[in-house]
């Protein structure tokens, strides 16, 4: 078996370097193709090391760009490669334009698709990683899910659950493996070495990126308005290149870099950056894996986002959603600061993100489906069977396999009382209404 991972951005390499590393463990054969679309080393070189994985076999070299631009290249880069490599599935992560493009090339391939963090819904259709990873559970043959409230998502979408594994996310694969390393060794960033972070407290980690942040004048006033308030934390900013650039085309980089209690430096390493976020009184954010590893490290989380893909950080309570106003974000940040219970209750918060075996059950999966041959994608020979939608209470002692193998169907939605649930194959089925798909 041959499997093909794409990815193009700081997160993807952090999230698929478990997996990668799964694979190079079990002897499979595999190709890692970057598709260049994060270049600076801070943001991409960096991570194969800090990881420990092999720098990437290809590199398409997209850089930045327009949407279209840097999706239509990586289209074109990724097809010719596949063509070459004919590998049997390729993975894809999250919601990028890798994603989008990966899973848009294999679809017109035949190439089966695993995509890895499926099933996120933000049901925001202005931001384009809604979008890509939409597009790209469309095109995909396996899910990777993270949670069962992002498989639910993807049951209600139509997909099949036959296809859909609960794995947890990586990123907590990556934490737990990533930050006891960080902690022996230090910080080794030059530029929190010389802040001397170990002797600090209070520590507000922020990051930011967002379009729909950073790439409007307004919300980058009321963010940094806040930030100006809280002159008692020590504010660590490791500034994203797009958040930088916005910054300085707004004229607001040196107003913020003049704060004394901010200190913005470059992106930097996993490990150091890790070992700031286990250290940090509380993480001030927009991005997606930071809210992940945030309940993952028991540290309270503020996202400077109105809606989040990951919803089951805010229902464990771990973290609060303050879009970019700035009553909300000193509220709820000098409360985490002066509230001890409130502070404690955010850490608590149970993390949804599994056990950090994420990486191992996605690969068991793969290679269950490679030796059943279900990887092998091609036009029907067989007349389609057709199948009629239908919906029953359930009232015996039966499981889902049972029920599917009895009825010669296949359950597509679950409802325990009013809560949609996920159906694995030993669920037991009294007392649930479900619908499900009969062969005529
Ligand atoms: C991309 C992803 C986003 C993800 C983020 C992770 C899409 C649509 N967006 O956003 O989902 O959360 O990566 O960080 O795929 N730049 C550099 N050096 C680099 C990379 C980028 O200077 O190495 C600058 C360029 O000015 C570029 C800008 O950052 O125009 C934005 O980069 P881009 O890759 O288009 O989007 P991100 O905001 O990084
Ligand atoms: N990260 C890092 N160095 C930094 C900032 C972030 O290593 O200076 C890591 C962080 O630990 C997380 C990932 O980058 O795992 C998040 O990436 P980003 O915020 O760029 O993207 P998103 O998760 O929003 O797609």
């Amino acid at each position: 078996m041959k499997i093909a991972t794409i990815l193009g951005t700081r997160p993807e390499i952090i999230k698929m370097a478990p997996i990668i590393a799964e694979i190079n463990e079990r002897g499979i054969d595999q190709i890692v193709l970057h598709t260049g679309q994060h270049y600076d080393k801070e943001m991409s070189d960096n991570f194969f090391k800090d990881l420990e994985i092999p720098a990437p076999d290809y590199n398409i070299h997209v850089g930045s760009g327009s949407h279209g631009k840097q999706t239509g290249l990586m289209m074109k880069g990724i097809e010719e490669i596949l063509l070459d490599e004919k590998p049997d599935i390729v993975l894809v992560q999250g919601d990028t334009n890798a994603v989008l493009a990966g899973a848009l090339v294999c679809g017109k391939l035949h190439i089966a698709v695993g995509h890895v963090e499926a099933g996120l819904r933000s049901f925001d259709m202005t931001m384009p990683e809604e979008i890509n990873r939409r597009v790209a559970d469309v095109c995909s043959t396996m899910y990777f899910i993270p949670t069962e409230e992002s498989a639910v998502n993807l049951l209600a979408e139509g997909f099949s659950r036959k296809n859909l594994f609960i794995t947890g996310n990586t990123v907590v694969d990556a934490c737990f493996r990533h930050l006891e390393i960080a902690k022996k060794r230090g910080f080794e960033e030059q530029s929190l070495k010389d802040l001397d972070i170990d002797s600090m407290d209070n520590i507000l980690t922020l990051t930011m990126h967002r379009a729909e942040n950073v790439d409007v004048k307004e919300r980058v006033v009321s963010i940094i308005g806040a930030l100006k308030e809280l002159s008692d934390m020590n504010i660590i900013f490791p500034i994203h290149p797009r958040t930088k650039h916005t910054l300085e085309n707004f004229g607001l980089f040196d107003e913020l870099n003049n704060l004394s209690h901010v200190h913005i430096v470059k992106p930097i390493g996993y490990l150091d950056f890790l070992l700031l976020t286990s250290k940090s009184t509380l993480i001030l954010t927009d991005s997606g894996g930071l809210q992940e590893e945030a309940i993952t490290l028991d540290v309270p989380a503020l996202t400077l986002r109105y809606n989040t893909e990951r919803p089951e950080t805010v229902t464990a309570g771990g973290n609060i959603l303050v879009g970019s106003n700035m009553d909300a974000i000193i509220e709820n940040a000098r409360k985490i600061l002066d509230d001890e219970e409130f502070a404690d209750k955010m850490k608590n918060a149970l993390n949804p993100y599994g056990q950090g075996n994420a990486a191992q059950k996605t690969v068991d999966a793969i290679e269950k489906y490679y030796d059943e041959g279900i990887l092998n994608i091609s036009a029907p020979e067989e007349v389609m069977d057709s199948f009629e939608r239908k919906m029953t209470q359930v009232n015996d002692d039966i499981t889902v396999s049972e029920f599917e193998q009895k009825e010669d169907a296949l359950i597509h939605m679950m409802f325990d009382g009013e809560k949609m649930r996920f159906p694995t194959d030993e669920t037991k089925l009294k007392g649930m209404m479900i619908t499900y798909d009969k062969r005529k």
